[in-house]
């Protein structure tokens, strides 16, 4: 297989924010596990969409609602074949990946008993264990955890003696937004359909590097969050199998997702619409679809085959730096790479770090058990996305360097 070389030079250029300078430093952007820069491609959709057909959907007769129909439903089409689901309603747009979850935490309500089984790993971000523990307090059932060891993989012997008749759910992360470690989904996928366990898989941090094929992972649930794969905030997608979502009660209840309201009995609307109530994010389902067209014009082969690049020479760059210990070193993970150095509190070197232009995360990236597990307060988090470069990666241990020096 021949994978085309990415041209970083000319990709960055699609990025205006890259030029930028903080505290008169060029930009080095390390935090994309948080949020990925925009590009001019998906920048000129939004601006396109409310310059000449901004309307609301699926409501008017009129030209500018039907044209924003097609516009909304067609990045509905394109994340549908972008995911490979095998129906273009089994996406429900969402405004992200805590939605998506919440929806179907939400929707279990009605499917479980006391002594049901929910199954979590141990590296999860509290978006993907806080929905289901409000939602084991609603029913009564127990919230069980599947281990991780201290590379920070998760131990799937354990997992699966933790699997049983009483496991109702399995709820795991593709990619961990702390660690960068990639999950082994479909061994967890199929072992918990052995038990007839439904599996949701949060994919916020896998869809930025990974492709994602949901039919071949057999993934009841999966969860992608636009931000974070170079489209606009504040709108995601919850991939459902049909007869899942067809089996699931709505959400939220409004306008658009309603067959029929009266004051005695209201009915629902067919998939999706059903959990899409009220105007949804109309301009943020179009830029996903266009952020997703970028993404696949530089190609997902290409993306990984550079990312990879990155982290290896990041994370031997890092290691030679006397005390510094990275939390996370399965031999499978994303550009993702958590440090410390020894004796320095996480939030001292971030903050010099700004200083010196480079963006990075520190604390516990909304994920404080991993932090339990290695006890510790938190993590710097370098996060390495397409568009970055080695000498950035040099720029970023330079700036270790110095603040290691400053601090001790
Ligand atoms: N989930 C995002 C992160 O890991 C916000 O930083």
């Amino acid at each position: 297989m021949i994978i085309t070389k990415l041209d970083i030079e000319t990709i960055r250029k699609d990025f205006p924010i890259l030029k930028r300078k903080i505290n008169g430093y060029p930009l080095v952007y390390l935090d994309n596990a948080a949020t990925s820069q925009t590009p001019k491609q998906v920048i000129d959709t939004i601006v396109d969409y409310y310059s000449r057909y901004n309307a609301n959907i699926h409501r008017g007769v009129h030209s500018l609602s039907q044209e924003a129909t097609d516009a909304y439903e067609n990045a509905r089409k394109k994340i549908q074949n972008h995911i490979n689901a095998a129906e273009p309603h089994e996406i429900i747009f969402t405004s992200g990946t805590t939605d998506s979850i919440n929806l179907v935490a939400s929707g279990f309500t009605s499917f479980l008993k006391k002594g049901d089984e929910v199954l979590v790993s141990a590296m999860e971000h509290h978006s993907n264990i806080v929905p289901w523990q409000m939602l084991c307090e609603r029913t009564g059932a127990i919230l069980k955890v599947i281990p991780m060891n201290h590379e920070g993989e998760l131990l799937i012997e354990e997992y699966a003696k933790l699997l049983s008749d009483n496991t109702k759910l399995v709820v795991c992360n593709h990619v961990s937004n702390a660690l960068g470690t990639i999950n082994p989904i479909e061994k967890i996928i199929s072992l918990a359909h052995e038990v007839e366990a439904a599996v949701l898989i949060d994919g916020a941090q896998a869809a930025p590097h990974i492709k994602i094929d949901v039919q071949k992972l057999n993934a009841d649930f999966y969860t992608v969050s636009a931000h974070k794969i170079c489209g606009p905030t504040g709108v995601g997608i919850l991939y459902g199998k049909e007869e899942w979502l067809k089996k699931l009660p709505p959400y939220q209840g409004g306008g658009e997702m309603i067959a029929e309201v009266t004051f005695e009995k209201t009915t629902y609307a067919d998939l999706p619409h059903k959990f899409e109530a009220g105007t949804p994010n109309i301009c943020g389902g179009i830029a996903f679809g266009a952020a997703i067209d970028y993404m696949n014009s530089l190609g997902y082969e290409a993306i990984a085959s550079y990312e990879k690049e990155l982290l290896e020479y990041a994370t031997e760059e890092l290691k030679s730096i006397k005390g510094l210990k990275i939390y996370g070193t399965s031999q499978h993970k994303t550009s993702v790479i958590s440090f410390n150095v020894q004796g320095i509190h996480p939030y001292d070197i971030g903050t010099i770090l700004d200083k010196l232009g480079i963006a990075v995360r520190t604390g516990h990236h909304c994920a404080q058990p991993i932090m339990d597990y290695y006890n510790i307060p938190g993590t710097i988090r370098a996060s390495f996305s397409f568009y970055n470069t080695k000498d950035e990666v040099d720029i970023l241990v330079e700036g270790v360097k110095k603040a290691k020096q400053m601090l001790s």
